[in-house]
Parts: C-alpha cells; sequence; structure tokens
C-alpha cells in the first residue's frame, strides 16, 4: 500500500462515468486542513458528483478517493458509515425532512449514528442552532421557513456530529444577494470557529470569492485551473475567464456540453 496522504481530501485520477456519460474524465485534487476549497463550474459539470464520491455515495469508474487516510472507495459498508460520521454535509436544495420539526431535524443525526442521551441531544441542537442564529425556530416546521432559513437549519444540522470536514452544495444558490452574503459570512465564521475543512461547490462568482482560500475550476471533466483566489483573477485560461465574467463570448458555449477530454 502506498503512503496515506496528508490530505483531508484526496482525489486521485478519478473518472467517473454514468453509462454512456463521461462526467469526470481524470480528476486529482486535495483538499489541505482548514482550507475552503471552492470548486467551480457549469450546471452539470459534475461537481454534486464530486461530493458525492467524497461521500462514498458513488463509487469512481476508476482511481481513488481518500477522506484522510482512508481510501473511501475501498471501505466496506460499515467503516465507511463511520467515516460519514465524520463528514458533514449541506445539500444543494437543503433536504430537511418535512414531517420533522426544526429541532428535530437538527437532531437526526445524533439520534441516528450516536448513543447520545436525549437531554444532550437537547443541548447540542440548541448550542447549533444558536451558531446559525435560528434557535427561536426550533419548533417550527420546514414548510414555514424561508429559503435562507432552511440553508441555516441545514448547516446546524451539518455541525452536530463535530465534523472534520463539511461539504456544501451551491450554499447561496436561490437566496437573494443580501442573505446570500449572510450565508457565505456564516460559513467563513463556522468553519474557522470550529477548524473546520470545507469543500464549497458554487457556480455564483460572488461567493465564491468571498468565501474561497482556494478554488478550482471544473470544466469538461477535468480541473483546468487550480490556485488561490487572486492568481484566479489573472488566469489567462479562456474558459476561466469567461466564466468568471460570465461573458457569452468565448469557448465555454462552443464546446459540446457531452465532449469531455478523456
Ligand atoms: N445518477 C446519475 N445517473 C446518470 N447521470 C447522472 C447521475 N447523476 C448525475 N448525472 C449526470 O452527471 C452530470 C453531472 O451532474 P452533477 O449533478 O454533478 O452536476 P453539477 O455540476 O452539480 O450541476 P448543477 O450546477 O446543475 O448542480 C450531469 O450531466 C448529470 O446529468
Ligand atoms: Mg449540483
Amino acid at each position: 500500500m502506498s503512503a496515506p496522504p496528508p490530505d483531508v481530501v484526496e482525489l486521485r485520477d478519478v473518472q467517473l462515468h454514468f453509462e454512456e456519460k463521461k462526467v469526470l474524465g481524470g480528476v486529482s485534487l486535495t483538499v489541505k486542513p482548514l482550507e475552503r476549497l471552492v470548486i467551480m463550474g457549469q450546471s452539470g459539470s459534475g461537481k454534486s458528483t464530486i461530493l458525492r464520491l467524497i461521500l462514498g455515495l458513488l463509487q469512481p469508474t476508476a482511481g481513488s478517493v481518500f477522506f484522510k487516510q482512508f481510501e473511501i472507495s475501498r471501505l466496506p459498508r460499515r467503516k465507511l458509515q463511520q467515516i460519514r460520521s465524520r463528514i458533514g454535509m449541506v445539500y444543494q436544495y437543503s433536504a430537511l425532512l418535512s414531517s420533522r420539526s426544526v429541532r428535530d431535524n437538527v437532531a437526526l443525526p445524533l439520534e441516528e449514528l450516536t448513543h447520545t442521551s436525549s437531554d444532550e441531544i437537547d443541548r447540542i441542537v440548541e448550542e447549533k442552532l444558536d451558531l446559525v442564529g435560528m434557535a427561536h425556530a426550533r419548533k417550527q416546521m420546514p414548510s414555514e421557513l424561508s429559503g435562507g432559513m432552511k440553508k441555516r437549519v441545514s448547516l446546524a444540522r451539518a455541525l452536530v456530529l463535530e465534523p472534520e470536514l463539511i461539504l456544501f452544495d451551491e450554499p447561496t444558490a436561490g437566496l437573494d444577494p443580501v442573505i446570500a452574503s449572510v450565508i457565505d459570512e456564516l460559513i467563513i465564521s463556522l468553519t474557522e470557529k470550529s477548524e473546520v475543512t470545507s469543500v464549497i461547490v458554487t457556480h455564483e462568482m460572488d461567493s465564491a470569492f468571498r468565501i474561497g482560500t482556494r478554488m478550482a475550476m471544473l470544466y469538461q471533466g477535468k480541473i483546468i485551473e487550480e490556485g488561490e483566489p487572486e492568481a484566479f483573477k489573472r488566469s489567462t485560461d479562456p474558459v476561466v475567464a469567461q466564466f468568471l465574467s460570465g461573458s457569452t463570448e468565448g469557448p465555454i458555449l462552443e464546446g459540446s456540453e457531452d465532449a469531455i477530454a478523456t
């Protein structure tokens, strides 16, 4: 066996095909302790797929996915469950259970994955809801919440197991610009306060530059640029430049969505 990687996450030459469709054509990426890595890319480029690979919800067609010293793609089910409890996930559409109150949604990972007493669960839930400014809403149902409030609750839920890594899938999608900045600031303060590493997937440039300590751009199944935000702004890659400017002129619309370089 090769030496374990020192990074929190490593993707080594990962390929992912859904039947005929090649989504990832050899992605290599590392996430260092305490960084906030932003993964950018067009809709359908495979950003959520990368997060699902890190969680072990998908298996790569080729290549390896590591969380710390564990090769996620090779773990037996039980071990994978244990490892997953060390990773928090904030889903693209908040994914709160509509039949459970805010309190019960946030308590869910503790109830399902730990033997924590109900008094202790109440204390932890209260603490995490307080961190995201939602303690007042503990008795409400998800249907009574706005999109921004749902995001906050799903953030609290991702924090209850004190994860070492949090994955955020489009944390500000569908929110107005002011609430989006509030969520961005919350992500920054929570990850700093809790000393947790994070991966944030987004196609919103303002958020990407606000949150990211490092960035990677996914295009046609590959990471075509990677670096600190300042370096990213100076990228001479025409795809990156077009993506950052949001222009319709450039290579992005010319390339067919399915044409992935392998
Ligand atoms: N379970 C699946 N079976 C078949 N194809 C899939 C599956 N999941 C995703 N795909 C395809 O893989 C590609 C990448 O999907 P993914 O959800 O990762 O994109 P994304 O970058 O997150 O997009 P968005 O920004 O719209 O959320 C898409 O073309 C999608 O249709
Ligand atoms: Mg997605």
